[in-house]
């Protein structure tokens, strides 16, 4: 059975996002879901013939592994136009043009997606337009709330997804199923049996030439605002009696609403860097601030770490510490949760018993346990082992799965708006402390796993 017909309206559609992740995961979704029966609208800024268009749609399809078979009617009817998406008569026609029901993806900055919700709410919208607003959702906590609020007036909820494309990497959702499979993980998981939780996203890439966008934004708001603290919910939250959008959605609301910094003690809980020059694997990087577009008196932050505090039973004492970074030596991306020493070791045993440790491995796939175990030769004497196994990879990358939310009408991996606003809350005040400057912007070559002087957080 196919479902109803949908037109996905990807605003934004000439942009780096659409062809670097939108439109592959698009082709993997349609190659896996052959019940979807959608068309294609891109709409853009810049000027591209028909053929033009279905290039490009082809290439990232292609990119995305998607099968030719089943993207092939899409492509050859989709079509792109240039229009003003911030022009309620633009978006008129463009509706008018709309075989199915319209999905709205933006593809856009946060300033213009402000612009055309605003023209969207002047305006007779189709029955059952679905919106899919890219993050960062609005610019900071006041910007999010005003946001929230001109989308209530004209829209339901359920038909608003606010992409996280964190919440459709398969790696974030195993953790799901990890905790809530295992009777093993989930009676351990709290503050009597872990010590400390961190999550790391450092990167190898630079600015990549995002400086009209990231130099505004920087590690805190880009990475650590949106897609850490999602991360942090999943593994903090309660569990939900069903996976459904209301009982998982709520469960990550409520582990959010009780996160704040560390102690409230920004500067002790927080730290900033920037890359200056250096190599990063065999590639020389120039320094962050000679970037073109770049304007240092902003003292824009590419490496940015925090603590935070989820202050209920579960979690009380235990510091989650998010980290995210660019032009880093390697690439961690991966969760670690440390466990406490065992409260007494048989007298007579000896040798290593250090803290065990899981780490989920966000990218590649994996996940590592270290447990103490009896050593060689004397069993009296211990050693550590590591238990290592593979996650099975989805057939889907993030933005197919995100794209399968929009386009079936499930919210479960899209962010809830008093969700988005949490988010900004939990960094307001990190954000206001280093505009005050109340923690200094240390440099780190670029290749180096950061500035030098830096011990571990929080400080005591
Ligand atoms: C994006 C950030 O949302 O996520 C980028 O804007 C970052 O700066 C990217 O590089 C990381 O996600 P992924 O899935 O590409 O590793």
């Amino acid at each position: 059975m196919t479902s109803p017909r949908h037109t996905l309206v990807i605003l934004g559609a000439s942009g780096d996002l659409t062809a670097r992740l939108l439109l592959p995961g698009l082709g993997q979704l349609l190659s896996e879901r052959s019940d979807l029966d959608l068309e294609l609208i891109g709409v853009g800024s810049v000027p591209m013939t028909p053929a033009q268009w279905r290039k490009r749609v082809t290439a990232s399809f292609t990119a995305g592994g998607a099968s030719a078979a089943a993207v092939e009617s899409v492509i050859a009817a989709s079509t792109y136009r240039v229009a003003d998406a911030t022009s309620p008569d633009d978006l008129k026609k463009i509706f008018a043009d709309c075989a199915g029901t319209p999905a709205v993806y933006f593809a856009l900055p946060p300033a213009v997606t402000e612009k055309v919700v605003e023209a969207l709410s002047k305006m007779k919208l189709p029955t059952g337009i679905v919106l899919a607003l890219e993050k960062p959702f609005g610019t900071d906590l006041r910007s999010a709330r005003a946001l929230n609020r001109l989308l209530a007036e004209f829209i339901p909820e359920r038909q608003v997804h606010r992409v996280d494309h964190f919440l459709g990497k398969s790696t974030v959702l195993n953790i799901l199923g990890l905790r809530f499979a295992n009777r093993l993980f989930e009676e351990s998981w709290n503050a009597s049996n872990i010590e400390r939780v961190e999550i790391n996203y450092d990167e190898q890439i630079g600015l990549e030439g995002r400086a009209g966008y990231y130099d505004k934004a920087g590690a805190l708001i880009d990475m650590i605002q949106s897609h850490l603290l999602q991360v942090l919910a999943v593994i903090a939250m309660e569990p939900p009696s069903t996976l459904d959008s209301d009982d998982l959605r709520g469960a990550m609301a409520q582990a959010l609403r009780a996160t704040r910094v560390w102690k409230g003690d920004v500067p002790n809980a927080s730290r900033r860097g920037r890359y200056t020059a250096g190599t990063v694997g065999k590639e020389k990087m120039g320094s962050y601030v000679k970037q073109p577009g770049v304007d240092p008196a902003r003292g824009t932050e590419t490496l940015a770490e925090i603590a935070f505090a989820v202050d209920n039973w579960r979690w009380a004492g235990v510091p989650f510490i998010l980290r995210s970074g660019k032009a880093l030596a390697d690439a961690r991306k991966d969760i670690v949760i440390t466990f406490r020493p065992v409260p007494h070791l048989p007298t007579g045993m000896t040798g290593r018993n250090q803290s065990s440790q899981l780490r989920i491995a966000l990218d590649p796939h994996r996940m590592e346990l270290d447990l103490n175990i009896n050593g060689e030769g004397d069993p009296f004497i211990l050693d550590a082992v590591t238990l290592k196994a593979t996650f099975a990879d989805s057939a889907l990358d993030a933005y197919g799965e995100v794209l399968e939310g929009i386009l079936t009408g499930d919210a479960t991996l899209s962010v809830r708006g008093d969700v988005a606003e949490e988010c900004w809350r939990i960094v307001t005040p990190v954000l206001a402390g280093w505009h005050k400057g109340t923690v200094s912007l240390d440099n780190y070559a670029a290749g180096s796993s950061g500035p030098r002087a830096w011990k571990q957080l929080p400080r005591p």
